[in-house]
């Protein structure tokens, strides 16, 4: 490398510390202003502060998620888009029949799910309502619940509130769901005895052998996870922080991470929508 090029790369070494520890803000593209911190909701009785998940990386991985032509979701979105007006199903339609433009008909869905669904009598995750959709709308298939399929269809939804503060609610007739959801927090699960809180409230900021341990927050999700090479769902995440504990999980889409989803996501609330993240 020449005398020019050493020097940039150190200037950008430079300018990409001074985001993580100073300033840390997150605009995408240079226009969505992200919420990374916020003021811990009332009943959130173990933080003052929330911060996503974004916060704890290491700035070249914040770099990702500041440009969509760096961050790696990008081709699972492009699939999605052409999903979206896909006709499937014995009723000849795609989601594009009904919802027309996903940009107009899907801004601010994501900020709201899980939500109280009225005729159904149930708390519903967007991929319920996604499948919901699929097999009552389409007459198709429906999709596996954190499969390929879903999860960029949840990327490109949750797109389109990329900056508006989550704001599930956690009163009316979503409670008893969001109550069943806050004990499975506090749970100690398996061989090693933790609960989601003993790493993600008591905990975060430490790191636990290499990784530096955020709040477990889900304002990022469906997240790609360079790990493994792609995109991942919230449940997905559950199951893997629920085996870490050595303990028999739920299903991706069972009732109780329907529940878990609806209180991990109330502790966001205040926090933007920032899917898709990039996570390590
Ligand atoms: C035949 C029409 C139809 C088709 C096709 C359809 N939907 Fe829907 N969708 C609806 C209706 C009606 C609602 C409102 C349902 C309700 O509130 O119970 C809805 C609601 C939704 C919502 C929740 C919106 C909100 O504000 O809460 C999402 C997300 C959604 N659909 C996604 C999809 C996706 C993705 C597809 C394609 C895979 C799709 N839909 C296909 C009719 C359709
Ligand atoms: C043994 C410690 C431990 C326990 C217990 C644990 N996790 Fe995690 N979790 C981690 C680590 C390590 C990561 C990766 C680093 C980070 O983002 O915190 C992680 C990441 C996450 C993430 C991704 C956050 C992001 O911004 O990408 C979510 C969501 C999450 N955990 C939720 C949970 C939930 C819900 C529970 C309880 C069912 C739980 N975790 C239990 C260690 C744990």
């Amino acid at each position: 490398m020449n005398k020019t090029g050493l020097l940039m790369t150190a200037v950008a070494l430079v300018a990409s510390g001074v985001w993580a520890q100073d300033d840390n803000q997150l605009v995408i593209n240079g226009e969505i202003e992200i919420i990374t911190d916020a003021p811990a909701p009332e009943y959130i009785s173990g933080l003052d502060t929330i911060y996503s998940g974004w916060r704890f990386r290491q700035p070249a991985m914040q770099q990702l998620e500041m440009d969509d032509f760096e961050n790696p979701a990008s081709l699972a979105i492009d699939d999605a888009v052409e999903q979206w007006s896909m006709v499937e199903g014995s009723e000849g339609k795609s989601c594009a029949s009904c919802h027309e433009d996903v940009e107009d008909s899907m801004a601010g869905v994501r900020a709201v799910y899980p939500k109280w669904n009225e005729g159904a009598g149930e708390v519903r995750t967007l991929a319920n309502q996604i499948n919901t959709c699929r097999t009552e709308n389409m007459g198709a298939e429906a999709w596996k619940y954190d499969g390929t399929q879903m999860t960029g269809a949840e990327a490109l939804i949750g797109m389109q509130s990329r900056g508006m503060p989550v704001n599930v609610a956690v009163d009316g007739p979503a409670h008893e769901t969001w109550k069943k959801g806050e004990e499975m927090y506090y749970t100690r699960y398996g061989q090693l005895e933790l609960s989601c809180a003993s790493c993600h409230e008591e905990n975060y900021d430490n790191y636990i052998r290499a990784d530096h341990l955020s709040q477990g927050q889900i304002n990022g999700f469906p997240a790609f996870r360079l790990k493994q090479n792609r995109l991942i769902q919230t449940h997905n995440r559950f199951k893997g922080c629920i085996r870490d504990t050595r303990a028999e999980t739920f299903s991706p889409g069972s009732p109780e991470f329907v529940a878990l989803e609806l209180y991990v996501a109330s502790r966001g609330n205040g926090l933007s929508v920032e899917a898709p993240s990039v996570r390590p």
